[in-house]
């Protein structure tokens, strides 16, 4: 299969900010060890702080013929209508992860304007959110 994994804003951070929330591990890390699970699929990775990047990788991703996008937005998600519309736009499923709970943090974040566009949500689970949701792909 074809996944394409998108971090949002400050996920690019990821290992320096937050390390009690976020972990220790760099982005490029985690999805070193991505790749490795898995090994027989093809996954690409794009980190932007900018929304309208993260939109056009969305739509890229339809074009391309990407089996699923799994995206972590990072704060857009509480907030960007674009993201939200890019996602709508396209046919290829995005699956919405966040490394931490966010229900279990600040009023804000338990607000998604992305959630209803997206086929799931996986949130939680650290750096394995990102697997748990391109292996819902395979189920
Ligand atoms: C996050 C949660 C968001 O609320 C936050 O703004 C992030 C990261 C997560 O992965 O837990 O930047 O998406």
């Amino acid at each position: 299969m074809k996944f394409l994994f998108v971090n949002g804003v400050n996920l690019n951070m990821t290992g320096e900010r937050e390390k009690g929330v976020y972990g220790t591990q760099t982005l490029d890390q985690i999805n070193a060890e991505i790749s490795v699970h898995f090994k027989g699929d093809k996954c690409e990775f794009f980190q932007s702080n900018i929304e309208g990047e993260i939109c056009t990788a969305i739509q890229s991703a339809d074009k391309n013929g990407f089996d699923g996008v799994i995206l972590n937005a990072g704060a857009y998600t509480h907030y960007s209508i674009a993201i939200r519309d890019a996602i709508a736009s396209v046919k290829t499923p995005v699956i919405e992860v966040h490394m931490s709970n966010v229900h279990a943090r600040e009023e804000f974040r338990h607000k998604s304007v992305i959630s209803e566009v997206c086929r799931g949500v996986i949130c939680g689970f650290g750096k394995n959110s990102y697997i748990l949701a391109a292996e819902s792909f395979k189920l």
